[in-house]
């Protein structure tokens, strides 16, 4: 019998070309569908005809990433294609922006069009069933509004005595005669100190020579799920082809170490039912005290404890600017000194720090601490901006495409931020509106962080802290700030200064 005779072969044959119609059928129904809403198209990536599934784009993509160039990599394709373009990856269709109205669009007027659980879901499951991070619609709303009203209230959920207490013991680790340390190390630890505290009512005391074996353990436990998560995330479907038991053992002990903290809240909370208790607020009683139960108490806290890296992130980025740009010292210090002198600071003076603010905002946005977000679409949808000869015709997504927006680009753009925005120049923020378009370090819209207010005092009290107490940052690092991204921004050498 001939080959084409063969009846596995006519089946397989007729596959093929029903699958050609319907995909012919389809890609008809979206061209009149774009036509119809007056979309245009999108630039798309160059690639080789032999490449349609995009395997290649997902490979120099996670090498980029483990060569620690997959920011710049994204830039220069912003240069090459313009500010919004698409790639195929595995046959998905990524659309990537760091266009502030498309920026916009995705985060606040398109909001309800596009989910972050569908890519964090898998990632962050292990580790936060049903975490904030990793729903969406109602399930999310609820868990927003169960965090509202924890951090609602900035005045009263910020702990001076304890700020001071772990600023004291920062300090420890700073050697004397400005001599070279690694001062982001010292950040990540004071920060889980900090954000442990203030979440479970216990620090973790990673700071602390000889911490307990059961919390050094779990902040390490911390580390290895922070580095899987975003290692993962940027490998896609090839995550799957590495070992998932490390980061599995890890997601085990650390549920188990903060659900033991969740149960003693619960029955802390039964015994003094009805009593009013003297002992001060912190996240996990805070929400024991507005019913939620142990698994949500445990879910919540390790969520916030996930987002304390941010934190370090713009500590870092701070000290790492600061020790090239020795005229900023001056001037912050004094600013600090003429406002509060060498006084601990009150919430209030923090807040008349208009320098500070300035140096922050300014770090925050060379540095931010998630350069690199995406969503995907629920629903067939539009982006205002992007298609046509000049970009300026919207476009059409499809279910299920994703949408990777870049902060590390939008913060760099000469047409919001001015002259020379490759350059750290606090100043820039005089003239600058607060809602700068594509500024976006803490989000924008309903998901925007509900610990900006927080972690905005937190680091202002400790550069605040550091300038009353030390007038020179010197500068020890070999070279450029080279990207480590982790569950937020690093530098990969570390940010080496002295302190004098
Ligand atoms: C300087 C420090 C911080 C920066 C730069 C920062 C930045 C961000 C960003 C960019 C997001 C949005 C992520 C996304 O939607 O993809 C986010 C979300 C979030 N942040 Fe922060 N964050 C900081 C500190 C904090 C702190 C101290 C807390 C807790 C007290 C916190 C809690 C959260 C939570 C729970 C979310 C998820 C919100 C949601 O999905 O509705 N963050 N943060």
């Amino acid at each position: 019998m001939g080959i084409l005779t063969e009846p596995s072969t006519v089946a397989l044959l007729s596959i093929v070309a029903v699958t050609l119609l319907l995909l012919l059928r389809t890609s008809r129904k979206f061209y009149q569908h774009e036509r119809q809403l007056g979309c245009g198209e999108v630039t798309s990536e160059d690639v080789s005809w032999i490449d349609f599934l995009g395997i290649t784009k997902l490979v120099e993509f996670a090498r980029h990433f483990q060569h620690k160039t997959a920011l710049e990599y994204t830039d220069q394709l912003f240069t090459r294609y313009g500010s919004t373009y698409m790639s195929k990856i595995l046959g998905y269709r990524i659309h990537f922006t760091c266009d502030p109205k498309n920026i916009k669009h995705i985060l606040s007027t398109g909001f309800a069009d596009y989910d972050s659980s569908k890519l964090r879901g898998p990632l962050f499951n292990p580790i936060t069933p049903h975490g904030i991070f990793t729903v969406d619609g109602p399930d999310w709303r609820a868990m927003r509004d169960q965090l509202r009203t924890q951090l609602s209230n900035n005045r009263g959920i910020c702990d001076f005595a304890m700020f001071e207490r772990q600023f004291q013991i920062l300090l420890q680790h700073v050697p004397s005669n400005g001599q070279k340390f690694d001062i982001q190390a010292s950040f990540i630890s004071l920060a889980i100190d900090i954000q442990s505290e203030f979440a479970l009512g216990d620090s973790i005391s990673n700071l602390h020579p000889s911490p307990a074996p059961a919390k050094k353990h779990f902040a390490e436990d911390l580390h290895v799920i922070k580095e899987t998560i975003v290692r993962d995330g940027f490998r896609g479907p090839l995550r799957h082809l590495s070992s998932k038991l490390e980061f599995r053992q890890s997601c085990v002990r650390a549920r188990r170490f903060v659900m033991g903290y969740a149960e003693r809240e619960m029955a802390k909370h039964s015994a003094v039912k009805m009593q009013t208790s003297d002992q001060g607020y912190y996240f996990m009683r805070g929400l024991c005290d507005r019913g939620a139960d142990a698994a949500q108490l445990a879910n919540q806290t390790l969520s916030i404890l996930l987002a304390n890296d941010s934190i370090a992130t713009t500590l870092s980025g701070i000290f790492f600017l600061l020790s090239q740009h020795k005229w900023v010292v001056s001037r912050l210090r004094q600013s600090i000194l003429d406002e509060i002198g060498s006084d601990l600071p009150t919430y209030d003076q923090l807040t008349k720090l208009v320098y500070l603010r300035y140096v922050i905002q300014e770090s925050m946005r060379l540095f931010p601490a998630a350069p690199l977000n995406a969503r995907t679409a629920n629903k067939h949808t539009v982006l205002p901006f992007g298609g046509g000869p000049d970009g300026k015709q919207p476009i059409l997504i499809r279910q299920g495409d994703v949408l990777v927006f870049s902060s590390w680009s939008s913060h760099r753009s000469e047409e919001n931020f001015g002259a020379k925005p490759e350059e750290f120049r606090p100043e820039r923020w005089e003239k600058l509106k607060g809602d700068v378009p594509g500024f976006i370090p803490f989000n924008k819209g309903p998901r925007i962080c509900p610990g900006q207010n927080y972690a905005m005092v937190v680091v202002s009290y400790i550069v605040a802290r550091l300038m009353q107490t030390f007038s020179t940052v010197t500068d020890y690092n070999p070279g450029p700030w080279v990207e480590r991204i982790s569950m937020t921004l690093e530098n990969d050498n570390g940010v080496l200064v002295g302190l004098s």
